[in-house]
């Protein structure tokens, strides 16, 4: 994928920090996905006071995507941003999500707080993917 249009989608995911609703954790996460068609969706954390209500960044970005019509492929390159020592990985529940929503090959773009950028693939996150039910 085109370097400049990896960075912008990093920088974007790290813009939208600013908006993450993390008062218990003080974790924000931002995150941004580019859709096939070359459009940018973003997303934060919203967290709550019962704690298991939070929505990580990664879900925010792909639940108003496909509120807006998209629908599962749509992924094109996602990336995760968060201001943490070591790259910020999506967490199992998001993994899950992207199975359904991107493809194996899906790029994932993980940063951290001195901005380098690690590649890795949706297929890499999640090997051997619950995809279909088999009966
Ligand atoms: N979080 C995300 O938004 N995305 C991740 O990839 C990891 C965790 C959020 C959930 C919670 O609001 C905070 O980070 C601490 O776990």
């Amino acid at each position: 994928m085109d370097k400049v249009i990896i960075e912008k989608l990093v920088q974007e995911a790290r813009n939208v920090m600013k908006n993450s609703y993390s008062p218990y954790s003080k974790f924000p996460v931002g995150c941004a996905i580019l859709t096939q068609d070359d459009r940018i969706y973003t997303g934060v954390n919203v967290e709550n006071v019962s704690f298991g209500a939070t929505n990580c960044a990664e879900r925010s970005a792909i639940f108003t995507a496909v509120s807006d019509g998209e629908r599962p492929g749509f992924i094109k390159a996602i990336a995760v941003a968060g201001d943490t020592e070591s790259y910020l990985p999506p967490c199992s529940i998001c993994r899950q999500v992207l199975v359904e929503m991107a493809n194996p090959q899906t790029p994932v773009y993980l940063t951290r707080h001195d901005q380098q950028i690690l590649e890795t693939s949706v297929g890499e996150l999640v090997p051997l993917a619950f995809e279909k039910m088999e009966m």
